[in-house]
């Protein structure tokens, strides 16, 4: 079964056009991986999916219903959640806080309640601990909880960003170049931390420049060209089609 279903997504910037006629289908409980070469569209596809831009046309459905038109906290609220490729960490909040941050989906109370201190805010405070904590150990970083995050090093920040993505309990994580800048051995850590994630049934939209990491985990790849499909199939099969060994790839797989 499909989680998600892109059909003839067109998207424009003036006389530029960076994504045209992308149809695909996202396995419910896969890793999807998006790749292909600077410019080809992956962060606008990443970004008409998540409600930041909205495409000229087609349509985007989850769990078969549409998601074009809506706003970015209601895609978030139909269980979409995401990692930005530039880190978006509170520096001077601990790391437990910023996770904290991510679960205001699962919530309820409201700014009076909350200065009332009513029990079932204490009650809901205590949750939002717990759900944040359960985050933080998927991820590795229990240890770290009450650390300040601007002292954690750059691997441990990337994990904590998909640690507070997972804090609104999502069914649907899309990571914008989860790798970028880490080490080998953080690289090491991504791998096993996103297929984690997978053995929790949750679907993974991956964009990611590292081909190793994305032949090694994904069950779909994506190959985005000048904003068009060049091709789509298992790693096995992109990684043989001449098309995208002598356009995209090179020599690097
Ligand atoms: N907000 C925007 N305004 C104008 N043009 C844009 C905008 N966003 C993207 N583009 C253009 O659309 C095309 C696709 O860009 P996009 O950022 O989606 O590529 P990408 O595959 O994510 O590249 P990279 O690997 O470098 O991140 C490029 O030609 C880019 O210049
Ligand atoms: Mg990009």
């Amino acid at each position: 079964m499909n989680i998600l279903e892109a059909a003839h997504l067109d998207k424009y910037f003036g006389g530029v056009a960076a994504v045209t006629d992308l149809s695909f289908q996202v396995p419910k409980g896969s890793i999807y991986s998006v790749i292909g070469p600077n410019g080809a569209g992956k962060t606008t596809l990443f970004n008409m999916l998540c409600g930041y831009y909205v495409p000229n046309g087609g349509s985007i459905t989850f769990a078969g219903k549409e998601l074009v038109g809506l706003e970015t906290h209601e895609i978030a609220a139909r269980g979409i959640s995401r990692t930005f490729q530039n880190l978006q960490v509170f520096y001077n909040m601990t790391v437990l806080e910023n996770v904290m941050v991510g679960c205001h989906l699962r919530t309820h109370t409201g700014l009076i309640k909350a200065a009332l201190r009513l029990p079932s805010v204490v009650r809901e405070e205590r949750r939002v601990r717990e759900w944040s904590m359960e985050a933080l150990e998927l991820c590795g970083l229990e240890h770290l909880a009450e650390r300040e995050a601007g002292a954690l090093p750059y691997g441990e920040l990337k994990r904590l960003e998909i640690a507070r993505a997972l804090a609104s309990a999502p069914e649907f994580l899309a990571m914008d170049e989860p790798a970028a800048g880490l080490n080998d051995t953080e690289t090491l850590e991504m791998r096993a931390l996103i297929q984690r994630l997978k053995g929790r049934g949750i679907t993974i939209l991956l964009v990611e420049h590292n081909m190793g990491l994305v032949m090694e985990v994904s069950d779909r790849v994506l190959v985005l060209g000048f904003g068009s499909l060049l091709a789509e199939g298992t790693p096995e099969e992109v990684q043989n089609n001449p098309d995208v060994i002598k356009a995209y790839l090179g020599e690097e797989v």
